[in-house]
């Protein structure tokens, strides 16, 4: 039976759900696919701290340029969660012709032209299933399923983070920085929450999925993006009393000019739309196309086992795409910019 070896850059909330997950569905993942995922390298700062899972000390290293410099790793997740560092970690692995697999999407909101300019002089796939909406295949829907389809909009609650806190704050009346502690502890929130709360990690999932479903990089500075952190408890209870939820909406809509327009901020939802009843850290995302219709996805939007999910079935893709390269892993950004209306309409 073919083995791939993988390398693992990054073991924290999603590296660690990984390596547990890939070790404890071994069976399973063999039967499916016919193949064994084996992780080689792990490339992680501090060797000792605990991470609440098992693995061989052996296969460890602070050095992530060990797992580039690996030829027989083929291919490559990147959990780091860092700018520069991921960027160079993934950039060196497209280089060398390895696949990879990230849920950096911060990176690829900021760099996205780059790293897919890199991917594509060097034939090498780049899958991030888990950059948008946790455990919800939504990039896969777009990309692929989608595929025949103009996307009129997409929209919906693509912060876990925020839609915790903002679902603490209603039911349990309990205070932002209580309910941001809570997501912190459940592993939901970025390494800097700042960026969960004042909306720029939906921002960076809305330029991915912009991107996907217009086909060029919407640039992070044509963006209107404001967050929950100005939110109030009086906010939330005069909201509810008038029969509304508080969400926090990422919005992408084309117009029939083609022009594009990407939002994220919080809007009032009347209780008895679908969107008003999802709450905690699911996500949920509305995709209209012009042939499917309209389309609701919905799961947990952030955590361990809902990302760790996405990584692997990249996983899978990633190394059946060695075995059997296709021409065309679904529709990718081309790098051109198009029109984006400016952020004040
Ligand atoms: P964590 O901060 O929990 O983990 C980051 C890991 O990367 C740590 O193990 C850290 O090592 C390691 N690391 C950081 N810098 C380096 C370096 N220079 N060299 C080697 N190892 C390094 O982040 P998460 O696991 O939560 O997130 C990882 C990525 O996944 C991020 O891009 C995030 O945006 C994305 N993501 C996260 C989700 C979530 O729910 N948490 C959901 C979807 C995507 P050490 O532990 O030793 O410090
Ligand atoms: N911090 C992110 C969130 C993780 O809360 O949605 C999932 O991308």
């Amino acid at each position: 039976m073919q083995h791939f070896a993988i390398g693992l850059a990054g073991m924290g909330n999603v590296g660690a759900g990984v390596f547990k997950h890939l070790t404890q569905n071994r069976a399973l993942l063999r039967e499916r696919l016919g193949f064994e995922l084996d992780v080689k390298k792990i490339a992680l700062r501090d060797i000792n701290k605990n991470r609440g899972v098992d693995f061989p000390t052996g296969i460890v290293t602070t050095r992530w340029q060990d797992i580039l410099d690996d030829p027989e790793i083929r291919i490559v997740v990147e959990l780091m969660g860092q700018k520069e560092e991921s960027l160079r970690f993934m950039l060196g692995a497209i280089e060398r012709g390895k696949t990879v697999v990230t849920g950096n999407k911060a990176l690829l909101a900021e760099h996205g032209r780059e790293i897919f300019d890199a991917a594509t002089k060097h034939k090498v796939p780049v899958f991030f299933e888990a950059a948008v909406a946790g455990g919800i295949p939504i990039i896969k829907a777009i990309r692929e399923a989608f595929i025949g389809n103009h996307i009129r909009s997409i929209h919906g609650i693509i912060n876990g983070t925020s839609n915790y806190i903002l679902t603490q704050m209603t039911e349990r009346e309990i205070s932002f920085t209580e309910a941001l502690a809570e997501a912190q502890a459940q592993g939901y929130a970025e390494a800097d929450p700042t960026l969960d709360v004042n909306g720029w990690d939906a921002a960076h999932k809305a330029v991915i999925l912009a991107s996907l479903a217009y086909g060029f990089w919407v640039p992070t500075d044509k963006i209107f993006v404001e967050g929950i952190d100005q939110i109030t408890a009086g906010d939330i209870r005069f909201a509810k009393k008038l029969g509304y939820a508080i969400k926090l909406l990422g919005i992408i809509k084309a117009d029939e000019n083609g022009e594009i327009e990407v939002r994220v901020h919080p809007t009032l939802i009347p209780e008895k739309h679908v969107l008003a009843s999802v709450n905690g850290v699911f996500n949920a995302l509305a995709v209209h196309g012009d042939v499917v219709g309209e389309t609701l996805f919905y799961g947990r939007g952030a955590g361990q086992d809902p990302t760790t999910s996405s990584v692997i079935a990249d996983l899978a893709e990633a190394a059946a795409a060695l075995q059997s390269p296709r021409s065309n892993y679904g529709f990718m950004p081309h790098g051109l910019y198009g029109t984006c209306k400016p952020i004040d309409q």
